[in-house]
């Protein structure tokens, strides 16, 4: 990690002290340079390189087809912007699971390659070796639970998970678990606020939430539906931080408007 004097890094100790403190933690995904640059700026806590690239960076249908070289050419560029922000990376699916020693391969080609501070990791007691594994190299990990994009197929439907008792009992389960084997925290997508703040109690390690209510240590959201780019995506957990898809398509069809009427460029804009 560079040692930067003015500003000071973002480190996972700084996420425990400030849940210690009550203190909520701001997450945003990015993805590019120019991107990360502003959401760094602008002060968030963490920065995550999201497997969410598949959607909205390449257009996929699911997270699946990201690859482990196209999350390492997204986080490398982030990390030459995030100058405070702690930058955490996806393991995208086919990298980690079933094989705690391609696990490991994966984040340290993470934490080589792109420079990220870390990783993070979709699953419970399943991936508990993967996370172990990965933990004993030094590279700190991020769990997720609840709805996790990668298992799409086996839920069939992105709706809220873990409203059933047998459900929600193995996520407080795996919750417990990540936190013994060493996650410095857990996001919890698309659950009860109810069964969110049960665990966000339950354990001493950062609760982020996204569609989890209100009671989580902090809370994350994809860069691109914050901002309004992701036109029609307005699931009842996101707010939406401003309209970019009609800023942007006004500006462009000015542009359109001006260079087929050959105002643009005039006598100021040229040599
Ligand atoms: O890939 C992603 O953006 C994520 C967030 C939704 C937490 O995992």
């Amino acid at each position: 990690m560079s040692v930067n004097k003015e500003i000071k890094r973002v480190t996972t100790n700084t996420l425990q002290e400030m849940k210690q403190r009550g203190e909520r933690i701001s997450m945003l995904t990015a993805y590019d340079y120019s991107m990360a640059t502003i959401v760094d700026a602008a002060g968030t806590d963490i920065i995550l390189v999201g497997d969410s690239a598949s959607n909205v960076m390449a257009g996929h249908e699911t997270t699946l087809p990201i690859t482990l070289d196209q999350m390492i050419y997204h986080a490398s560029s982030v990390v030459r912007a995030a100058k405070r922000a702690l930058v955490i990376v996806d393991l995208p699916f086919g990298s980690y699971q079933g094989n705690s020693k391609e696990a490991l391969n994966s984040a340290i080609r993470i934490m080589k390659e792109a420079g990220a501070h870390g990783v993070k990791i979709e699953g419970g007691v399943e991936i508990a070796e993967s996370v172990t594994r990965i933990l004993t190299a030094g590279i700190p990990v991020m769990g997720h639970l609840g709805l996790t994009p990668q298992s799409i197929y086996k839920f069939g439907t992105y709706t809220v998970r873990a409203k059933e008792e047998q459900e929600a009992q193995k996520l407080r389960e795996d919750a417990l678990k990540l936190q013994e084997l060493g996650c410095f925290g857990i996001v919890l997508e698309k659950i009860p606020a109810q069964l969110a703040k049960e665990v966000a109690e339950s354990v001493s390690i950062p609760i982020i939430g996204i569609g989890a209510g209100k009671y989580c240590d902090g809370q994350v959201l994809v860069i691109h539906d914050m901002l309004g780019l992701n036109k029609g995506f307005k699931p009842r957990f996101l707010r939406q931080y401003a309209d970019l898809y009609t800023v942007m398509s006004d500006a462009i069809k000015n542009y359109i408007d001006d260079v087929k009427s050959r105002d643009f460029p005039n006598e100021k804009e040229q040599y």
